[in-house]
């Protein structure tokens, strides 16, 4: 079946049409720049294009980069606070004239990484954290998600864990991979220490650079790259709007 994804994200808004039976895409990606300010009204403008450009007239499953308690958005950290409180699945609807579902982005990666990437046939506890700009979490249950987690913003040494902890942090500070990388262990020793997983998977784009800093994780959980990097989020959105259909 296929379902059009749409990865809304503080810096790109990319989409692609999305093959939910082998969890790959079935058409190229269309990535368009988040507007500045990335206002409601704007940045639904450009999921709208993107919807026009696939000429699509079926289910959409959308990521937003935050909280989202039934399709409405509850907290904005990377982007416009004019988000919060905003009914994005109703907006969306009516900016493309199709059924949307609207989700956390960590969430819909966590949800194709478990359908068809690393955490497939896992169960206990899986933790992915998608490492950007923000950090996202989501947490599986034998299978089962447990949404918007938001474990990206722990406490470290007085900080928000996303100063030191993300893609962003990392580029923004010149640290060296293996700066970072002793960061990132310090952030998912903590994690482990609040909830025992049986697995971390490692998501977000640098996650393709995963032998460069995972040497330097000394947690004691086991860890994995994810495995659709930076498709993660599209195709997770499709997979979690099948039900529309
Ligand atoms: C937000 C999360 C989001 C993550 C990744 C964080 O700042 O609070 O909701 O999943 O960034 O975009």
């Amino acid at each position: 079946m296929e379902v059009l994804g749409v990865d809304i994200g503080g810096s790109g808004i990319k989409g692609a049409i999305v093959d939910t039976a082998e969890g790959r895409f079935a058409s190229e990606r269309l990535r368009i720049e988040t507007p500045q300010p990335s206002k409601p009204a704007a940045v639904a403008a450009v999921v709208g294009e993107i919807s026009a450009h696939f000429n699509w007239r079926s289910a959409i499953g959308c990521t937003f980069p935050a909280v989202v308690k039934r399709g409405v958005a509850m907290t904005a950290a990377n982007v416009d606070s004019a988000w919060i409180g905003t009914d994005a699945k109703r907006l969306l609807e009516s900016e493309t004239g199709n059924p949307v579902i609207v989700l956390n982005d960590a969430d819909a990666a966590g949800i194709a990484e478990m359908r068809y990437g690393a955490g497939r046939d896992r169960d206990g506890l899986v933790a992915i954290l998608t490492l950007g700009t923000g950090i996202g979490s989501s947490l599986f249950i034998d299978g089962r998600l447990a949404p918007n987690t938001e474990l990206g913003h722990l406490i470290i040494r007085g900080k928000d864990a996303e100063e030191r902890a993300t893609d962003r942090a990392r580029q923004e500070r010149g640290y060296s991979w293996k700066q970072w990388g002793k960061r990132v262990s310090e952030y998912l020793e903590y994690l482990e220490s609040l909830i025992t997983p049986d697995l971390f998977i490692i998501g977000g784009g640098v996650s393709k650079r995963y032998q460069k800093f995972f040497p330097y994780i000394k947690c004691k959980t086991a860890i994995a790259p994810a495995q659709l990097r930076n498709r993660a989020g599209i195709v997770g959105a499709a997979a979690a709007a099948i039900d529309l259909l």
